[in-house]
């Protein structure tokens, strides 16, 4: 069986108001009843799949522990991490702790705030990148991409058809004329954030490519504190480990990569144009306003009008490319092609304290 892994640890900036530092995206119904890591967790439930492990940090763990139990899934561990220090090292402490039980246990590494609809797709991916993975191999799957994105990491895979594919390059968020060269190259795709590979196989590429991390990670294991259902990983040697993503890390260095081409719908619901792009399949107008039910646009194109969290209502007459967010105590009003720079309004209304 597979041990799937969740990533709970981000803290979602780019959807603000909606996400919160004490409630990020991942926890928040954004498409649909379930929250997006309620429906990461159903995802990877079933027979193919183990208990899950889930990375978090101390904020978030009773909303895991809760979120979990209402639909039913109880994980093999709630890890906690002391401080955020990207996922590098949360991956490596899961790859360890697996590798306690079963040094060739199979582990499915995936984000909790992603949304991939079609379960039996995926599954067959999975299914497809499992004797990859059996052989040594870190496996990938990888989005047929449609825009020079830049927050995503871009892989260049040799040949054609599902795979698993042998990937030549790891691109971790080109710049913008290097995402078009990519882009316009053809064989390239995006990398989904969803890692398939055996605990030994991991270890070894980052004792190969990111040695750095192993004495720390390893420390905080030995080291970790039972609290309740909860190991907390033990903050001194975590301190000390560089915030890093797997992508920089290992899989941009790494030779034995592979990659599993998802045909599915995916989305890294990554800023609200990306929810935009995502509720607006309801809505037949190419371009139009997407609105929720306190929310009336007349007249407008590209934009994005939404009240979330008995936020007020929000009246759009004319506008263009424009997005409205309101909660209860706060109200986003941005370009639409500015999405990634709500971190930047995060950071400055932190400043503001
Ligand atoms: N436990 C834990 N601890 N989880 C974390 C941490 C951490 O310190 N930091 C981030 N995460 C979680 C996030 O909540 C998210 O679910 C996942 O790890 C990936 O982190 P992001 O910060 O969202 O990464 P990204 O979107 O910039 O880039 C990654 O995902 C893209 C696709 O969505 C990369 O893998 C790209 O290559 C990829 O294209
Ligand atoms: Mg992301």
């Amino acid at each position: 069986v597979i041990t799937p892994v969740l990533l709970a640890g981000g803290s979602g900036t780019r959807l603000w108001p909606v996400s919160r530092k004490s409630f990020p995206k991942q926890f928040v119904p954004l498409v649909g009843e379930d929250t997006l890591f309620q429906a990461s967790a159903k995802r990877l439930s079933g027979d193919r799949y183990g208990a899950p492990l889930v990375m978090t940090n101390a904020d978030f763990r009773f909303i895991v522990g809760e979120q979990l139990g209402k639909i039913g899934i109880i994980p093999s561990g709630i890890l906690i991490e002391p401080a955020g220090r990207n996922t590098a090292p949360a991956i490596l402490a899961a790859a360890l702790t697996v590798a306690q039980t079963d040094p060739d246990g199979l582990l499915l590494v995936a984000p909790s705030d992603h949304v991939v609809p079609d379960t039996e797709a995926f599954g067959h991916g999975v299914d497809l990148g499992v004797p990859a993975a059996q052989a040594g191999r870190i496996v990938t799957f990888g989005i047929a991409p449609t825009r020079p994105e830049t927050g995503y990491g871009y892989m260049e895979a040799e040949g054609a058809g599902e795979g698993p594919l042998v990937l030549k390059r790891f691109v971790e968020k080109p710049d913008l004329a290097n995402a078009e060269a990519m882009l316009a190259q053809g064989n390239f795709l995006w990398n989904a954030g969803i890692f398939l590979f055996s605990a030994r196989t991991l270890i070894a590429a980052f004792e190969t490519h990111a040695p750095e991390f192993m004495a720390p990670v390893r420390a905080a294991l030995t080291e970790a504190k039972r609290d309740l259902g909860f190991l907390r990983l033990a903050p001194e040697p975590w301190d000390r480990l560089p915030d890093l993503s797997i992508d920089y890390a290992v899989l941009e260095k790494a030779d034995n990569l592979s990659v599993v081409r998802f045909s599915g719908h995916w989305s890294d619901l990554g800023g609200w144009d990306a929810i935009w792009r995502e509720v607006q399949d309801d809505h037949p107008a190419e371009r139009g306003a997407v609105t929720d039910d306190r929310s009336t646009a007349i007249d407008c194109d590209n934009v994005l009008l939404r009240s979330q969290d008995e936020g007020i209502e929000v009246v759009g007459i004319g506008l263009q490319d424009i997005m409205v967010v309101s909660t209860k105590d706060a109200v986003l009003v941005a370009d639409m092609n500015r999405a990634q720079d709500v971190k930047k309004a995060v950071a400055a209304l932190k400043s503001k304290g």
